[in-house]
């Protein structure tokens, strides 16, 4: 199967289908999408726990969920922004980072677009898988029809890089540096990176791109390597090659462009054999199409195909996150692509939540309280996984325990804070503060303040109780330089919590 395409966003077409017609289907699409905004503010801002979002059952399991985002649709589409500026917390540029997007002429670089995107998600306190690097698809025409030598054409590879990675550096998560390098049967694709460089050009662009940005994540990213397969079997064998020579390699990016009913069984044992290699894995493209048009079977298949990726990804500790491949149906780059087949994500044509919507949240909701293992870019991975020590009880108040796993430039902090009141807590804010220069860089079930040492926690809605002789769990990932001392008071609600 191949899915190589280009030209027009999927999203774009499909959006401007819908709203050109004469005037009785524009007035029904704007109702459409005035139903649908109202039934997403219903669905993701009531109060309470019982209609949470992906992002936030994501981030009670020390996961991320995120989406891919076209930047004209955030401008154009009322209901397409809400959904994604409310459910997700990493975003991906559908294809605003890609060569032809940003050097569409050589030495001439474009960010606009993908600024936007970038801007968009920090307003709404998202973070950014950059995609992609180096690909043989979405090329600039002077790149493609040049004729370049190994060493011209590694240095244009180079200067790709340092500019692009070097534009962004400190403001994304990760960088898909290469992507699709495979053929179905596991040897190398013959593109014209590998044609003229050679295979030495993964290592070459993952050197470049950590020289350009030390601190986002470095992935390989490939379709068709869900499940164990001579194609997964060639990226594992790559990937374990690259971590024994040293090169910069910090996850695998499955991106899981599905067809309806054929999640493989082996997935999870898949992921898990990279996660021993010492990566990170993500599910980086997910979707699941169907011959249109969908039945209710149809979609009910679709729900317990995502529910099996979601409890896969949840299985294995560092896999870290979902994205899927756009925001609703008629924004999926599925329906140019594929001709006669869509309905692929989590939101209808409306922008409604679809069954798949419900039965990931299903199984977020009933995975909570996992923490990932993901250590920082450059550091090696600590060599026990974090431990989680329950809190001794005491007369007091409160507990707290903090175990903390660190190593020469961070650590990860596991908190537990006990209720050993008789009324229950409801709603907590936790302060300690560090003794040295620790920044917290990843905190998950909580929302974190830093203001110099001092630190505050504030809990989120769906762990906003703590009730009498129950407790909650937090954790953070955090940089420092010098020594690192563990925090030794901690006060819940102002009042001081034993330590333990
Ligand atoms: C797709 C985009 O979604 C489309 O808008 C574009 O026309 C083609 O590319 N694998 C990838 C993505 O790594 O970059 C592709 O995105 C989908 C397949």
């Amino acid at each position: 199967m191949s899915h190589d395409v280009s030209g027009v966003p999927a999203g774009a077409s499909a959006v401007r289908r819908t709203a050109s017609g004469p005037g009785w289907r524009w007035l029904c699409a704007a109702l459409a999408v005035v139903v649908g905004t109202l039934g997403l503010v219903l669905v993701s801002q009531r109060p309470g726990h019982a209609a949470s979002t992906l992002r936030q059952l994501a981030e009670a399991n020390g996961r991320y969920f995120g989406d891919a985002l076209e930047a004209p649709l955030l401008t154009s589409n009322a209901a397409y922004s809400q959904v994604a500026g409310t459910q997700f917390d990493m975003a991906t540029p559908g294809n605003e980072m890609k060569w032809d997007a940003t050097e569409p002429s050589r030495g001439t670089f474009t960010f606009g677009a993908g600024d936007q995107i970038v801007a968009f998600a920090k307003a709404h306190d998202q973070r950014v898988r950059g995609h992609n690097l180096v690909w043989h698809s979405q090329l600039p025409g002077w790149l493609t029809s040049g004729t370049f030598s190994a060493t011209e054409l590694s240095s244009i590879m180079d200067n790709h890089i340092a500019h692009l990675v070097g534009h962004y550096a400190g403001q994304l998560y990760a960088w898909d540096v290469i992507n699709e390098p495979f053929n179905e049967d596991g040897t190398m694709r013959a593109s014209m990176w590998e044609n003229t460089i050679g295979p030495g050009y993964i290592a070459e662009a993952l050197r470049d791109a950590r020289a350009a940005d030390p601190t986002a994540k470095l992935y390989i990213n490939d379709f068709n390597v869900e499940g164990i397969n001579a194609k997964s079997d060639g990226l594992f064998n790559l990937v374990k090659s690259l971590k024994a020579q040293g090169v910069p390699i910090d996850g695998v990016g499955i991106q899981a462009h599905l067809i309806l009913g054929q999640v493989p069984s082996t997935m999870q044992q898949n992921l898990q054999r990279f996660a021993d290699l010492g990566v990170d894995v993500a599910i980086t493209e997910l979707d699941v199409r169907m011959n249109l048009p969908a039945t209710p079977t149809m979609l009910t298949q679709q729900a317990s195909d995502y529910a099996a990726v979601t409890r896969d990804c949840l299985a294995v500790a560092r896999c870290v996150g979902i994205t899927v491949w756009g925001v609703g149906d008629p924004d999926s780059w599925v329906i140019s692509t594929f001709p006669g087949q869509g309905a692929p994500l989590l939101f209808d044509d409306n922008y409604q939540p679809k069954s798949a919507y419900q039965s990931v949240s299903d199984v977020l909701s009933a995975g909570a309280g996992l923490p990932p293992t993901s250590p920082p870019p450059t550091s090696p991975p600590p060599t026990t996984p974090p431990p989680t020590t329950p809190p001794p009880s005491s007369p007091g108040g409160c507990t707290v325990s903090y175990v903390e796993s660190g190593w020469a430039t961070g650590f990860i902090a596991n908190i537990v804070i006990g209720n050993t009141g008789s009324t229950p807590i409801d709603g907590w804010t936790l302060s300690f503060a560090f003794s040295g220069n620790q920044q917290i860089t990843n905190l998950w079930n909580g929302a974190p303040t830093q203001t110099g040492t001092s630190v505050t926690v504030r809990n989120l809605s769906y762990n906003e109780v703590i009730p009498p002789g129950g407790t909650t769990a937090l954790g953070f990932q955090a940089a420092f330089s010098g020594t690192n001392t563990d925090p030794t008071a901690f006060s819940v609600n102002g009042v001081a919590c034993t330590t333990g």
